[in-house]
């Protein structure tokens, strides 16, 4: 059975990528390199052996997105990452966001209302619901106005595919709503790539204890945490990736109870900054140089999973820890410095 796995080349997708196969699906990838390169496809076959078709598209020309599905009919279900994730970016240039993110949706539902049956799978993130006044949060918690247009391109996504599908019986829709991906394949053969200064937190936690950045800054210790700075919950992305196959599977055999559903994917956990610093120097056995500074801005306290419908609705539980996460975030930084 043929999958499109768009956005691939990435992160999160190459990690599915692997996992859909380990399942025997065929895998194709669509990615327009932009936060990728084609190296990444070497990893993938290194772990399993195949190699997934790849095309390199830029799904905001409509006319290729059709010409697409015309050459691959028989397309039974669509992965959908392709899209731009900075948010301080999103912030300085929203326009941009908006196109790759929007617009390349709408070419892709296009595509999909035209056939009988088809499964989505959308990538979306805990970001929709801003700072939750409870934790853990449900997917019942309200979606709160984005901090940014980056949060805000995820919330229109989900209300387009909720409209779409409403109106659109053969579509079979799922979001997921990530919360903090981290880590590395174990192989250590795909991993996170970050272009130039590493946003997130774990992998600039890695390139400071590689020596290639300085310092780690702390945004901000004076949170009303008991520490002091930000909690988050770091899900293992291998555990995320196997969460889309399951997602998957359930629209491929029916099992959905609504053609739109969504899921909080994430481990229920929350871990503070220097609780995942403290991990860091545990699995490496290096200590970190770091600083607590002034706030980020737009940061929220804190954002953890209530994991009771992914975990008995969809079937699937996170299974690694923080620390089997860091160590293979760690292995990955030691692999790709060699
Ligand atoms: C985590 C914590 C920072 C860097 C973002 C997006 C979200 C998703 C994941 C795409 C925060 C602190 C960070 C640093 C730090 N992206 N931090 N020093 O902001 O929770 O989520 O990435 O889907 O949509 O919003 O992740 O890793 O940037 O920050 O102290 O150098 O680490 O303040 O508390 P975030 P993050």
């Amino acid at each position: 059975m043929k999958i499109l796995v768009t956005g691939g080349l990435g992160f999160i997708g190459s990690h599915t990528t692997v996992e859909l196969q380990n399942k025997g699906y065929e895998v194709i990838i669509i990615d327009d390199l932009s936060n990728s390169t084609e190296k990444v496809l070497d990893g993938i076959v290194a772990i399993t052996g195949k190699r997934p078709i790849f095309e390199k598209i830029d799904l905001k020309d409509r006319s290729k997105v059709e010409d697409f599905f015309k050459r691959h009919q028989d397309v039974a279900g669509v992965i959908h990452f392709a899209a731009s994730k900075a948010v301080g970016e999103s912030v300085e240039k929203p326009l941009l966001y908006y196109e790759n993110n929007i617009g390349t949706l709408v070419y892709l539902l296009k595509e999909l209302s035209k056939k009988n049956k088809s499964s989505f799978i959308f990538s979306s993130s805990c970001t929709v619901y801003g700072q939750a006044d409870k934790m853990p949060i449900t997917e019942s918690a309200p979606v709160k106005t984005a901090e940014s247009p980056y949060g805000n391109t995820k919330q229109m996504g989900e209300e387009i595919i909720r409209d779409t599908c409403k109106v659109t019986p053969g579509i079979n829709a799922i979001a997921l709503r990530y919360f903090n991906p981290m880590g590395a394949h174990p192989s250590a053969e795909i991993g996170e790539l970050p272009i130039g200064v590493p946003q997130n937190l774990v992998p600039f936690i890695t390139q400071t204890g590689m020596g290639i950045r300085e310092q780690l800054s702390v945004f901000g210790g004076d949170y009303p945490t008991e520490d002091g700075t930000c909690i988050r919950d770091y899900i293992y992305v291998v555990d995320l990736a196997k969460a889309h196959v399951v997602a998957l599977e359930r629209l491929l055999n029916g099992k959905n109870q609504d053609n739109y559903e969504v899921f909080n994917v994430g481990t229920g956990k929350g871990s503070s900054v220097l609780e995942v610093i403290k991990s860091f120097e545990k699995v490496s056995g290096k200590k970190l140089n770091y600083k607590i500074v002034d706030r980020r801005p737009g940061d929220i306290t804190s954002a953890y999973a209530d994991t009771t419908k992914a975990n008995k609705v969809l079937g699937w539980k996170a299974e690694s820890t923080l620390d089997e996460a860091m160590k293979s975030a760690w292995l990955w930084e030691e692999k790709i410095r060699k």
